[in-house]
């Protein structure tokens, strides 16, 4: 199956970031919890060379928090600095703003000695679609923050966020797209549902899904549906259809309509809290990638 890329005005979007990085001390990352590293675009480091970086894992309350654990630390290793929040309710937002300290100590004591106090660091939140950006937006900057608009010659046409005497948001999230040549990373954004489904053949992407939960997740689709079937993608989806009674009107099994179901369920964490990736899969496929270029 391929994997849409988002419509249109990428280079215009790239362009404006760009152009709005060069403004800001901080880059508050956001990424889904469930896929880490699908989520997250490599070119912004390209884009972002020299800002301080903080690492949101975002959704957390769907993700599998022994996998979010792992993927803390990964990503710590190499040198972000990383937090975990579910931004629809507020949980863990409370801690950003020691965070985004943490990531601009250097910066801050810099202006400590310079005589510089009291000048705000200046934040913008990036992330691919529907990872969560307005909301983040709308519970870290809360009602109380006043919109500080323009700042003649400096930050022309931008609006500032101020959120107290320490941080301040460009109001205007960057929008980043997945890297989507990698089918597998495509396939993760579609099993989270940030693919327009009209595009896809659900019964397809079921059949992944379920390949996927019996290796990683063996006893969570027994657990929901009752399915026996271990093995054969088919046979599960045709459990769940005749567990769920999705039958077409002469009585057979739909199958898409189980699909649907499936992947429904999956999309609002129904089946339980899981991960699509773990850190090992990036490195065994970069060894893998290592080693066939050694081959060559
Ligand atoms: P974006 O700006 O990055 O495109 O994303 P946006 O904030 O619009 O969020 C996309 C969807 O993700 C919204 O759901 C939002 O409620 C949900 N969401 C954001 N953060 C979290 C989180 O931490 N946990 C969970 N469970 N959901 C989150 P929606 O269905 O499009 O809207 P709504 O029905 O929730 O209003």
């Amino acid at each position: 199956m391929q994997y849409q890329w988002y419509p249109g005005h990428m280079f215009k979007t790239k362009k404006q970031m760009q152009e709005d990085i060069r403004f800001i001390d901080v880059i508050l990352e956001l990424v889904d919890a469930r896929i880490p590293y699908s989520s997250k675009n490599p070119e912004i480091d390209k884009l972002a060379t020299n800002k301080s970086r903080v690492l949101l894992f975002n959704k957390e309350d769907m993700a599998d928090p022994k996998a979010t654990d792992r993927w803390s630390r990964y990503y710590e290793e190499r040198g972000y600095v990383t937090a975990r929040l579910n931004s629809k309710s507020g949980s863990g937002v409370g801690q950003i703003q020691e965070k985004i300290k943490q990531a601009c100590h250097e910066k801050l004591e810099r202006d400590r000695r310079r005589g510089i106090l009291n000048r705000p660091l200046r934040a913008m939140i990036v992330g691919i679609p529907n990872v969560g950006k307005s909301t983040f937006i709308n519970s870290f900057a809360g009602k109380a923050c006043t919109k500080t608009g323009n700042k003649p010659g400096v930050t022309k046409g931008k609006q500032w966020i101020r959120l107290n005497k320490t941080v301040e948001l460009l109001d205007t999230p960057g929008i980043l797209w997945p890297k989507f040549e990698d089918q597998r990373v495509g396939q993760n954004i579609a099993f989270i549902g940030s693919i327009n489904d009209d595009i896809l053949n659900p019964t397809e992407l079921a059949y992944e899904l379920c390949k996927f939960l019996s290796k990683r997740y063996p006893d969570s689709l027994k657990e929901k549906y009752e399915v026996t079937e271990n093995t054969n993608a088919l046979v599960m989806l045709e459990q769940i259809a005749q567990k769920r009674a999705c039958r077409k009107k002469g009585g057979d099994l739909d199958l898409e309509r189980a699909a649907i179901l499936l992947l429904d369920d999956f999309r609002n964490a129904k089946i339980r809290k899981i991960t699509l990736e773990l850190p090992e899969d990036i490195l065994n496929e970069n060894s893998k990638g290592e080693n066939q270029k050694e081959d060559q």
